[in-house]
């Protein structure tokens, strides 16, 4: 359901129609000299005035009439042709309503005679910002051109990832991958609307780019290695298989496989990495008493940073009869331990037993071997790889709440002391390496009740302070909690149908009312609006394809991966 090309308007910059009113702090109205159905909401449009030449989009379209009359009966039956076409462009008319966003000083026509004298007073031309006044009745509108587009949002390249293209025309739409990783940023979307594809080829263009590094929560085992599309059943490349040297998949537990290959490397937990705060953070998922840090409090106590493995040795209910045949709690009990240290005894119980579905985890081992740690991941991220930490079997929330939380905060750890080190003595320290986390199903994390706990909303508002941004995709942004929500620099947002979601898309943004008509027209899949701080203004865009032209036109037509030149040879 692409839009067809255009044919009246195929040709750039062509006027589609002039200023008639409006205010700078609304829009501007502007009537239509072309048919409607060939401008559609959310067109790129330029508006030429004096020295100026203005950047908005279209809001809307309005049908109106200077005689009531001819609006309300139909006349095409009634009337010759000719005039017919008359009272279509003069009587009943079109209105468009224009958003304008940016204007930049562009000088006199070109081939006038003060257009060279501008152009020696303007070496760089004019500068371009906020729009601040409006251009004068009757200044002519048109379709934003290749080149407009590329003068605000920049011309492809490496940097400046393509995401998509204008609907009308399909000019290239790209972001600026450095700008994108400085604030977290989001990707939004009811299901099957394309988030994942797109966040795919995001994570190609930072990958490719390699200003950052990449952290990829990979819950549905999606993003590293080759899968097939659920509904097209056609193969899907994964980043593994075209960045072979610089994307490692990590696969949680010590013999998990994902899509039944061995991964770069298994991912286990210390018991040790385990504190009481990555504990209460699951007070709702494992349905934890209010007595909990208190328990908790008293282990560590205890036993310092040995307390998950000490604890998880322990008995509920384990007896031994004493010297005058009564039966005590046994040395290895919960209830020894808790009146030892004078503790709650059925608060210590409940505790062990609501643990124990994390004493089960095989992942979580007491010393596990050294290739398979956090600090092995924190390594690979450094020395400038990408991990697609890969969930494989163990898919429960509690598998993803825990990891995530545990493994983030031990990151953030090490990237604060890099940036302060790098902060004290910049002679000495180079800064951290840029670092992106992406967080599929973001809501589970970052909801009202779990982001105040939880390292990744202290990394959503502390920006790009400590060189650690998030991506957070979901299709259900109204349960983000709103302070992160509203901390998001780029957002990117397919078809939405809830109006809560609608709204938490938009939270903070100026011009919401207008960008909720642009998000509720979007087709249902493969068109997404940019909007936020990261693009110049926003655009709705269609997305761009993932498939091997994809590919080819990110690494070159002649940069196939080694597994691929190797398949074909057979191997
Ligand atoms: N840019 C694209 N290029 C090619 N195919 C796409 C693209 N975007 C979406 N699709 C098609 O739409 C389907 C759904 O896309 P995707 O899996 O990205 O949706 P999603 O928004 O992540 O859904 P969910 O919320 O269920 O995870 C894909 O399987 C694919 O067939
Ligand atoms: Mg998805």
């Amino acid at each position: 359901m692409t839009s067809q090309p255009l044919t009246v308007l195929d040709r750039e910059g062509q006027p589609i129609g002039y200023v008639v009113g409006g205010s700078l702090q609304s829009t501007l109205r502007v009537r239509l000299t072309v048919p409607p159905q060939t401008i559609q909401e959310g067109s790129f449009v330029t508006i030429r005035s004096g020295n100026w030449q203005f950047y908005g989009t279209v809001v809307d379209l309005q049908l109106g009439a200077t005689d009531p009359r001819f609006a309300d009966e139909p006349a095409e039956a009634r009337l010759p042709r000719g005039l017919v076409d008359l009272l279509h462009g003069q009587t009943l008319y079109t209105n468009l309503e224009v958003l304008p966003k940016l204007m930049a000083e562009i000088g006199p026509e070109p081939g006038t005679p003060d257009y060279d004298a501008w152009v020696r007073e303007h070496p760089e031309g004019g500068r371009i910002m906020s729009v601040r006044t409006v251009p004068l009745h009757h200044a002519t509108v048109r379709l934003a051109g290749a080149g407009d587009v590329a003068e605000i949002f920049g011309e492809p390249s490496e940097r400046n990832f393509v995401l998509g293209y204008t609907r009308e025309q399909g000019h290239p739409i790209p972001i600026d991958l450095e700008k994108f990783v400085q604030r977290s940023a989001g990707i939004f979307g009811a299901t099957g609307t394309g988030k994942s594809f797109l966040t795919r080829m995001i994570l190609a263009g930072l990958i490719n780019y390699d200003q950052a590094s990449v952290l990829v929560f990979d819950m549905h085992n999606e993003y590293g290695y080759d899968d097939i599309a659920s509904d097209t059943r056609q193969p899907v490349i994964g980043l593994r298989t075209k960045f072979p040297a610089k994307v490692r998949v990590v696969g949680l537990g010590a013999e998990t496989r994902i899509h039944d290959r061995t991964p770069d490397f298994n991912l286990v937990l210390a018991e040790r990495d385990l504190e009481p705060e990555d504990i209460e953070m699951l007070t709702r998922e494992l349905n934890l008493k209010e007595t909990t840090p208190t328990t908790l409090a008293a282990l560590v106590q205890s036993f310092g940073e040995r307390w998950f493995h000490e604890f998880r040795q322990m008995e509920v209910g384990a007896e031994e009869t004493d010297e005058n045949g009564k039966k005590v709690p046994a040395p290895h009990s919960v209830a020894y331990w808790a009146n030892a240290v004078g503790t709650n005894v059925m608060a210590a119980e409940a505790l062990h037993n609501k643990l124990r579905r994390l004493f089960e985890k095989p992942y979580i081992v007491p010393d596990p071997p050294p290739g398979a740690t956090i600090q092995q991941i924190i390594k690979s991220l450094e020395a400038g790889q990408h991990v697609v930490l890969s969930f494989g079997k163990f898919e429960s929330d509690l598998d993803y709440l825990l990891v995530t939380n545990v493994l983030t905060r031990h990151i953030r750890e090490a990237w604060v002391k890099k940036t302060e080190a790098y902060r004290s003595d910049k002679s000495k320290n180079p800064p951290p390496r840029p670092l992106v986390i992406v967080l599929e199903e973001a809501h589970k994390l970052l909801n009202r009740e779990l982001a105040a706990q939880t390292t990744f909303s202290t990394i959503a508002r502390e920006m790009r302070k400590y060189f650690v941004t998030l991506l957070v995709v979901d299709q259900r942004p109204s349960q983000i909690y709103d302070e992160v929500m509203s901390q998001l620099g780029t957002r990117i947002s397919g078809w939405l149908g809830d109006e809560s979601d609608i709204h938490a898309v938009l939270s903070g943004l100026a011009d919401r009312d207008q960008l909720r008509g642009m998000l509720t027209h979007l087709q249902p899949r493969e068109e997404v609006l940019v909007m936020g701080w990261g693009v110049p203004m926003a655009i709705p865009i269609r997305s761009r394809r993932y498939d091997e032209r994809f590919w080819e036109e990110v690494l070159g037509k002649s940069a196939s991966s080694v597994e691929e030149n190797l398949k074909k040879l057979g191997f």
